[in-house]
């Protein structure tokens, strides 16, 4: 068992989080995840209504009577989902922790308040975890530049972000981005975290529900196979590198606008990857970790596995370190 400020804070067994994943962050993969004794997030807007979302949450309370939380993201978009209404949802479900992401979540966070709810506030820089903090959310969850998705525009890798956060905070810290395995689990916690996010591994498991191709391609793809799109919107974004994310980085390469690649990242097309297999229908979210993954487990084995090696690697390799030292004992 690996007791850390987190664990204790948000009553799960390990310091494991399954992060919102749009497309991916369903009942099935979240009840597993809470079954395994981690904690895994339903991403709202992977439901089309906040009617659904409710009925989600039902479906994954139906699969587990183990905690776990929904992720609300808020990110820059034309046409805005209703996030208040989002908000109004999860209060309703009675989920007792959410993951917020993307953008500064004080509009929101009252209510999640007022409704008992816990608040872990995911971002990529220590200012915004501070500010975070400051509003009063229970913990962060901060992603290092390796991450899949969003890693800001700052390009600071975990190895540096999660210790200079944990300089400045006092909530749980946990990191995210980069980490696969119980050696990823193991440095966190060394860096000063309290537990860890994981998106891409999670979503190289048995119970994920994306098309066996796509797992294939990340049990395939090396560290390196991965795409920066949107830096030149601001907006980065890491992506599995593929005939699309190439087409999409040469146009902002040649200085387009937004309107010349939104055909090309279309969520729609993204989706279509994730149900078909289609590996390039879309743009198609990974981390640089899949570099890191070789199987593709049941949830349990995964979270089992992580957990068990991780005390050997403290309490054998790490600990072997500071044993005595060669020769000790022994009269000069
Ligand atoms: C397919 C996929 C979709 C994701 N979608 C979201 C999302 O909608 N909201 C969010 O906050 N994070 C999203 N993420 C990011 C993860 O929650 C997590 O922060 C990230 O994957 C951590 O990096 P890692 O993949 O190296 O573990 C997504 C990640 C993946 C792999």
């Amino acid at each position: 068992m690996l007791s850390t400020r987190f664990t204790r804070a948000f009553g799960v067994e390990h310091p494991i989080v399954q992060g919102g994943m749009m497309w991916v962050g369903r009942a099935e993969l979240v009840a597993a995840v809470a079954n395994s004794g981690a904690l895994g997030f339903i991403t709202a807007l992977t439901q089309p209504t906040p009617e659904d979302l409710v009925k989600e949450v039902q479906r994954c309370r139906s699969l587990t009577d183990k905690p776990f939380g929904v992720n609300l993201t808020i990110l820059p978009s034309i046409n805005p989902p209703p996030y208040a209404e989002y908000r109004q949802a999860i209060v309703e479900s009675g989920v007792k922790i959410v993951e917020t992401a993307g953008f500064n979540p004080a509009d929101h966070l009252p209510f999640f308040k007022d409704a008992g709810i816990q608040v872990i506030h995911k971002c990529t820089s220590v200012r915004h975890a501070i500010k975070a903090e400051r509003i009063g959310v229970d913990a962060v969850s901060i992603d290092g530049f390796e991450c899949a998705g969003h890693p800001g525009e700052d390009d600071v890798p975990a190895l540096i972000l999660i210790p200079a956060a944990v300089n400045h905070l006092t909530i749980p810290v946990v990191a995210s981005g980069g980490i696969a395995d119980a050696r990823g689990l193991v440095a966190a916690l060394a860096l000063g975290a309290d537990g860890v996010n994981m998106g891409t591994r999670f979503m190289c498991t048995a119970e994920s529900p994306v098309a066996q191709q796509v797992k294939e391609q990340i049990v395939a793809n090396t560290e390196r196979d991965t795409e920066l799109i949107f830096r030149s919107l601001r907006n980065t974004a890491r992506v599995a590198r593929n005939e699309v994310s190439r087409e999409v980085v040469a146009k902002e390469k040649e200085g387009c606008d937004f309107t010349e690649i939104a055909h090309l990242v279309a969520g729609a097309r993204g989706r279509k990857v994730f149900e078909d297999g289609d590996l390039d229908a879309g743009i198609w979210t990974t981390g640089q970790c899949q570099g890191l993954i070789n199987d593709i487990p049941t949830v349990d084995e995964l979270v089992s596995r992580m957990v068990s090696e991780a005390e050997a690697l403290i309490s054998r390799r790490l600990a072997e370190m500071v044993a005595e030292p060669v020769g000790a004992g022994v009269p000069r």
